[in-house]
């Protein structure tokens, strides 16, 4: 399979190893930047190099199109390859805002081009253990969960809303967020209430997050997103679930099931390695790549696809609406 890859960044490197790994071709890079662009070709040895994705399309054949530029960068690069009935794969946050998630989601429906959207988690061998134990918890009342980052926060364009969308919030609260929904089983989201702000830099986006999302099938997910927090409860992004028969957590990957008679907890640990060495490994990476590239051949509408990304976007929205108006924002959709 012959895939393009936009950007030549942190992420678009881990895509480009991923579709190695899966017995697939990069087959060219498209990065606005020459030195990067030729720096990218020449570690992964990609044949061609292009500077817009424009350029791309008309220069050759090609599968799939990943995307792993800034967000600013989704909707218009995704809509180009979309509108030629390309596959794409495009990295979260699927776009700036729901308009433009839409207006990609419908060009995936009139072309038939699957569009998926990296929300790489889904992917992840404990949320996937977490995910099968669903029916020893019983119904999920609620869920506990974060994306934050301890004593560092990324700079550049993700710290500029005009080239971002948003902060914290859209760079690492949605992964919990579509980790609490995918873990829900993917309910609607039907009201938000959140308190989201800037306290330890100086710049136009979030650092800091309180997000309370009520969901259509009556549960209700705390999540917590930051940049340049002095604490974290674990690593990065971890949820919790609290059902009605028993409690399920990533990071350590564990259950509690309380047994009534002793009222004891028996814990069934998953037994994967913890800590990880890397707390968001290739292996993930691999398996969501390996998972669109499936997609890809059969024509097949993916999930997470433009729905999930379109949900998690009109999430974060409302989020940031209810911050601003100390309002609780119902989400019509
Ligand atoms: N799923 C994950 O775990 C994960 C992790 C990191 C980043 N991301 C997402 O991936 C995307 C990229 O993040 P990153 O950390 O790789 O950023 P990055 O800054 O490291 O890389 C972005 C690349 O895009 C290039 N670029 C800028 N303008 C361009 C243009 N007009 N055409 C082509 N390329 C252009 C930049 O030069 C840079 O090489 C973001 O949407 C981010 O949210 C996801």
């Amino acid at each position: 399979m012959k895939i393009a890859i936009a950007g030549a960044g942190y992420i678009a490197a881990i895509h480009a190893g991923a579709i190695k790994n899966n017995g697939g071709e990069v087959t060219a890079v498209i990065e606005k930047f020459a030195d990067k662009r030729a720096e990218f070709a020449r570690r992964f040895r990609i044949q061609q190099q292009y500077e817009s994705v424009e350029e791309a399309l008309a220069a050759f054949t090609f599968d799939a199109l990943v995307i792993g530029t800034p967000n600013f960068l989704h909707a218009p690069q995704a809509l180009a390859a979309l509108h030629t009935g390309l596959a794409v794969m495009v990295e979260k946050p699927m776009a700036m805002n729901s308009a433009e998630c839409r207006e990609m989601a419908e060009a995936s429906q009139v072309s038939g081009a699957p569009l998926m959207v990296a929300h790489c988690w889904r992917f992840d061998q404990d949320v996937l253990w977490l995910k099968e134990q669903l029916p020893r918890l019983g119904k999920i009342i609620r869920t506990k969960g974060y994306g934050v980052h301890t004593n560092w926060g990324p700079g550049g364009w993700f710290t500029q809303k005009q080239l971002a969308g948003g902060g914290a919030l859209a760079d690492m609260g949605i992964h919990a967020i579509d980790t609490a929904r995918c873990l829900l089983g993917d309910p609607r989201p039907a009201s938000v209430f959140a308190r989201i702000g800037t306290f330890y830099k100086d710049f136009d986006v979030d650092d800091t997050g309180v997000i309370i999302v009520n969901w259509d099938n009556g549960a209700t997910s705390y999540i917590e997103s930051g940049w340049w927090q002095p604490h974290c409860d674990g690593l990065e992004a971890a949820t919790q679930l609290y059902g009605e028969s028993g409690f399920g957590q990533l990071f350590p990957t564990l259950l509690e099931i309380p047994n009534p008679q002793t009222k004891q907890a028996e814990v069934v640990k998953a037994g994967f390695e913890f800590p990880r060495q890397e707390h968001c490994p290739q292996s993930m990476y691999d398996a969501q790549m390996s998972y669109f590239m499936q997609c890809v051949e059969r024509r097949a509408t993916p999930l997470p696809g433009w729905q999930e990304g379109l949900l998690n976007m009109k999430i974060v929205e409302a989020a940031y609406e209810s911050s601003r108006t100390g309002k609780v924002v119902d989400i019509e959709l």
